[in-house]
């Protein structure tokens, strides 16, 4: 099995509506801060998911999974993403919407797999023998094109490390200059490069540059103690996704019309069941051998009604193998048929032996001055100024429609602002936007009122 080259594979997430919560927003016992976080209110539904994320922290959750239910717009979503950032970096948690497994290329139960081994995380520790320090000289050396023109090329790069023992001149492969620029290594970062494979590794800047005006971002490691060339304990952070991806062998026989197919579509690449048990046989070997750990992750599906009855039977048993992540759904339906099936209703559209397994938590509709709270909240994460006055229309909109409604007027309200050669959004800015994109309920009483004027 590869590891040297296993590339994260993370899901980006779509949360551009999300981007203000930084957690759960509790206390040091657990208890909810009114506003905290970025997160606003629904105390009892944030102290639960905390319980949750100790569960997950003190590995007392695998296998196990969480329903949150509530009307549209209560912050399921939000508080799911919140749990996420609770859990750090290190855990795995992968996002998904119910409708994502219907694909017309690849089954959905191949879609649900591919989620599942996104969210179990794989912590492997190895002791490598390494070269590691601050990079003190980074000097590409160029040679004539031995095949002749005029263009020069990279024979061989001279870098110096240091660390407090001492310094150390190494000479290296032009493949590992590739390395160097891929990470973006500079004199004065800290790195280190495995001896074996060559794969670099840039730690941070070191911290003998932390005063340099640079960017925020950046991070300061101290000067590695102990000599250039040694052994080290790196620990590396994949999923099982991760390395299905990098251990799949491209599709195709060598023929011309798969090579094509092959040029044409790059990234194809095949994991199949047979793949998938190999790289959990190895696995469970790197496991039982001490040098890698098991990080049950999270794997959240919104919209879980979703989902049909073929699909709920397969997550279940998925739930029941010995290598499960923690599962939480999220719905606002209440009682429903599951689909697939022809008639069964069951709450949420969940099967009921299920729903028997989960722990639900309830989400409630805001009241007005939340509402106004977190509409503000989003306004000054999307940078926008807005007058009292707009703030409490919007509010009061809010409780008869539903906060995601509020929320999304905000960035037509800022142009009917702007149109108006205003950088502060008005109420009249929010009662014409109101006026102009309806929300769901009132879309819907308009379509039963004049049902014979639309087609069908
Ligand atoms: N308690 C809260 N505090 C702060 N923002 C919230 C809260 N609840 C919801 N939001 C925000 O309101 C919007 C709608 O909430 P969302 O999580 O999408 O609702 P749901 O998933 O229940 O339909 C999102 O922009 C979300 O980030
Ligand atoms: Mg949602």
């Amino acid at each position: 099995m590869k590891i040297e080259e296993v590339k994260s594979t993370a899901k980006t997430q779509r949360v551009s509506a999300h981007t203000h919560i930084k957690g759960l927003g509790l206390d040091e016992n657990g208890a909810a801060i009114q506003a905290a976080a970025g997160l606003v209110g629904q105390e009892m539904a944030r102290e639960a998911a905390g319980i949750v994320v100790d569960m997950i922290k003190s590995k007392k959750m695998a296998g196990r999974a969480v329903l949150l239910a509530g009307p549209p717009g209560t912050g399921k979503t939000a508080i799911a993403l919140a749990i996420a950032q609770e859990l750090g970096n290190k855990v795995p948690f992968c996002p998904m919407v119910g409708s994502e497994v219907y694909s017309s290329e690849i089954k959905k139960t191949e879609v649900l797999m591919e989620n599942f081994r996104r969210a179990i995380g794989l912590r492997i520790k190895e002791t490598k023998e390494v070269y590691e320090g601050e990079v003190t000289e980074l000097t590409p050396i160029e040679t004539e094109n031995p095949m002749g023109g005029y263009g020069k090329t990279v024979s061989h790069v001279v870098i110096g490390l240091k660390t407090a023992k001492g310094t150390k001149q190494l000479k290296l492969d032009p493949s590992i200059y590739e390395s160097l620029q891929k990470e973006k290594v500079e004199t004065g970062d800290v790195i280190y490069i495995e001896a074996n494979s060559g794969a670099v590794k840039r730690q941070g800047r070191s911290d003998n540059f932390a005063t340099e005006f640079d960017l925020e971002a950046e991070e300061y490691v101290p000067l590695p103690k102990g000599d250039v060339h040694k052994k080290k304990e790196v620990i590396q952070d994949v999923t099982l996704h991760d390395l299905d991806v990098a251990n799949a062998k491209p599709q195709g026989g060598q023929d011309i019309m798969s090579m094509m197919g092959q040029l044409m579509k790059p990234k194809k690449t095949e994991i199949t069941d047979k793949l998938r048990k190999e790289i959990n046989k190895v696995v469970n070997k790197y496991i039982d051998q001490g040098i890698a750990e098991l990080v049950p992750g999270v794997l959240f599906i919104d919209e879980v009604h979703m989902l049909d009855i073929e699909t709920f039977t397969y997550l279940h048993r998925a739930l029941e193998s010995a290598i499960a992540p923690i599962v939480i759904f999220a719905t606002n339906r209440g009682r429903c048929v599951i689909r697939g099936t022809e008639d069964i209703i069951s709450p949420h559209g969940i099967p009921l032996d299920l729903l028997d397994r989960l722990l639900i938590i309830r989400t409630l509709p805001y009241f007005r001055s939340e509402i106004e709270q977190i509409v503000k909240l989003r306004a000054t994460t999307e940078g926008l100024q807005i007058e009292d006055e707009a703030l409490s229309a919007l509010g009061e909109l809010g409780t008869k429609t539903t906060l995601r409604y509020v929320v999304q007027l905000l960035t037509p309200a800022a142009l009917t602002a702007k149109v108006n050669e205003r950088t502060i959004i008005k109420k009249e800015d929010v009662e014409e936007v109101g006026s102009l994109f309806l929300d769901a309920k009132s879309s819907a009483k308009i379509l039963t009122q004049n049902k014979d004027k639309f087609m069908k």
